[in-house]
């Protein structure tokens, strides 16, 4: 199975979860700043950013809105903030008019308590890249 998790973050908080997740399911995380296109195709793709002012980076809207359907299976939201879950939802609307099949779940992590929420970031990412078997992060 082809897993991969790509990340936009300014200030490193989702960077960390990202590289957690990416720990968990046996593959690296990769900001979309640095590589801006899958090169192939993904069965699970992990894909996570934050709220800044009430809206998701720009960077990562554009990222979101370029995925091709064919050439992923799944994907799988993660998101860092101080209280909103507005990334999660954008991306999920963008995904879901793409016909790009979104896990119901997605992880999320308080920004003030990253440190904390390694571990889970780690078992979120083991539990779907080795079973496929999505347990859905309680928020
Ligand atoms: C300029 C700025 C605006 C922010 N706006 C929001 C916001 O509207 N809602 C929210 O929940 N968190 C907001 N935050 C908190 C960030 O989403 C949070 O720190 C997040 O973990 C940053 O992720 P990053 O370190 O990966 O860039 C804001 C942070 C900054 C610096």
């Amino acid at each position: 199975m082809n897993i991969a998790v790509r990340y936009y973050s300014k200030s490193g908080n989702t960077k960390r979860i990202a590289e957690a997740i990416a720990e968990g399911s046996g593959t690296h995380a990769v900001s979309i700043t640095d590589e801006p296109t899958l090169s192939e195709r993904i069965d699970i793709l992990f894909l996570g950013g934050a709220p800044y002012a009430n809206v998701m980076a720009p960077e990562l809207r554009r990222y979101a809105e370029c995925l091709v359907r064919d050439r992923i299976g799944k994907v799988v939201l993660f998101t860092t903030s101080n209280w909103s879950h507005r990334t999660v939802k954008g991306l999920q609307k963008i995904l879901q008019v793409k016909g790009i099949p979104v896990a119901e779940g997605h992880f999320y992590a308080h920004m003030l308590n990253i440190s904390g929420k390694l571990d889970a970031a780690r078992e979120f990412g083991r539990k779907y890249g080795s079973n496929n078997c999505l347990q859905e992060e309680k928020v």
